[in-house]
């Protein structure tokens, strides 16, 4: 489901706790909780604007001001939120005023099965929107064939090499809750990472956010992946939401999808415009690559989203780049050529390869591939595969 963003404004507690219950499961992020209408509305309405909901939750059995007038206020935002009405008992009267008022559903207890059902509607109808006008920046996700594949390392790079482009903002995340490393690549020494974005996601907004990610490039901060072992089971809705909030922030959101599919990568996919398959010309590696392509395009995406990219190219290899397409049923979009040594040296020192370096162009050339802007020429090719 599209990522939402919610407020409450309910006052029976019961109502409250079931509607609790019932948005849990959906991984609905809620942006503020209140008890009851405000006395003063200029401060609430700004807050409103401040966290951008999608949906405010108003319950209705206690109105102390005619509900036209609520309805229409909380809409006035420049969130222009869907208004849900609660009422603790099913109120025929009230649900039509409600309706006409501006509210788009009315609903009472139990809530969980309709409320899941109109947050549905209103997602897809989101969803639609946002398809027309391009909804925040663009995030692209690095995913590894099978472990040491080099995704990790590609991720890191271009992020780097799209910052230097001046083409806007760039996020680097890690996402790896396995084997994250590039806090450690990065030297970022960051206390903070992706499980305190995901354990605070009410409190989620700029200046919390700002806490979280480091920066020493321009252009670029770093999310990354935590560390400890408790933090290693992050539900995937919240990890969506993070990143949703992220492509609300950044131009471009690079995210280290670590290895494999599973379950919640999948579920992270209608926030990843783009994935990158990395993989190396090694036959269990393209093994794994084939079967990935398959899962992704089972599970919905589209062929249109997916690339690509083979690593550690070498000038003798047993099979060419149309053998290769042939094999795993994709173009290949970029090539990164091997370099062990360049890596090596970079790497012991704590910093990335210059971009000035054999790999430094190709990453520079898929950064400027990814940005849409004009490929810088190589000075030396190594000229792979004839
Ligand atoms: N093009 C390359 N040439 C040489 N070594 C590489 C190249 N790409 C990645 N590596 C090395 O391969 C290892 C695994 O890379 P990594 O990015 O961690 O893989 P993944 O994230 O896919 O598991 C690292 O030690 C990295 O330095
Ligand atoms: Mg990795």
């Amino acid at each position: 489901m599209y990522p939402l963003t919610a407020g409450l404004i309910v006052e029976s507690k019961e109502l409250w706790e079931e509607l609790k219950a019932a948005l849990e499961p959906l991984g609905i992020r809620l942006v503020f909780e209140s008890p009851q209408l405000p006395e003063a509305w200029m401060p609430f309405l700004e807050r409103i604007d401040r966290v951008q909901p999608d949906v405010i939750l108003v319950e209705v059995t206690r109105l102390k001001e005619p509900l036209e007038a609520v309805v229409k206020r909380l809409r006035s935002t420049s969130a222009q939120p869907a208004v849900f009405a609660l009422h603790n008992s099913a109120q025929p009267d009230l649900i039509l005023s409600a309706l006409r008022a501006g509210a788009s559903e009315f609903l009472y207890p139990p809530v969980a099965e309709p409320l899941k059902q109109a947050l549905e509607r209103l997602a897809e109808a989101r969803q639609k929107a946002g398809e027309k006008v391009p909804w925040g920046g663009k995030t692209i996700g690095f995913l590894s064939a099978k472990g040491g594949c080099g995704a990790t390392t590609i991720a890191c790079h271009v992020a780097k090499a799209l910052a230097g482009l001046n083409a806007g903002k760039v996020l680097l995340a890690d996402i790896d809750l396995q084997a994250g490393i590039i806090g450690f690549l990065l030297k970022t020494n960051s206390d903070y990472s992706l499980a305190d974005a995901v354990n605070n996601l009410q409190r989620l907004d700029l200046s919390y956010w700002r806490g979280l990610v480091s920066n020493g490039t321009p252009n670029l901060e770093v999310l990354t992946a935590p560390t400890a072992p408790a933090a290693k089971q992050l539900p995937s809705g919240h990890v969506k939401q993070v990143l949703a909030f992220a492509r609300s922030h950044y131009d471009w959101s690079v995210i280290d999808m670590g290895r494999n599919v599973r379950a919640g990568t999948l579920s992270l996919l209608d926030v990843i415009d783009e994935t990158y398959l990395v993989t190396t010309s090694e036959v269990p590696a393209l093994h794994q690559a084939k079967q990935i392509i398959q899962i992704l395009l089972d599970a919905g995406y589209s062929r249109s989203q997916l690339r690509l990219v083979l690593n550690r190219t070498t000038r003798r290899t047993d099979v060419t780049i149309n053998e290769l397409e042939t094999i795993i049923g994709i173009p290949v979009h970029a090539t990164i050529v091997n370099d062990f040594e360049t890596f090596y040296q970079a790497f012991s020192e704590g910093r990335l390869v210059d971009s000035s370096s054999v790999p430094g162009q190709d990453f520079a050339r898929l950064a400027a591939k990814i940005a849409g802007v004009t490929e810088p020429v190589r000075k030396k090719r190594f000229s792979l595969f004839g």
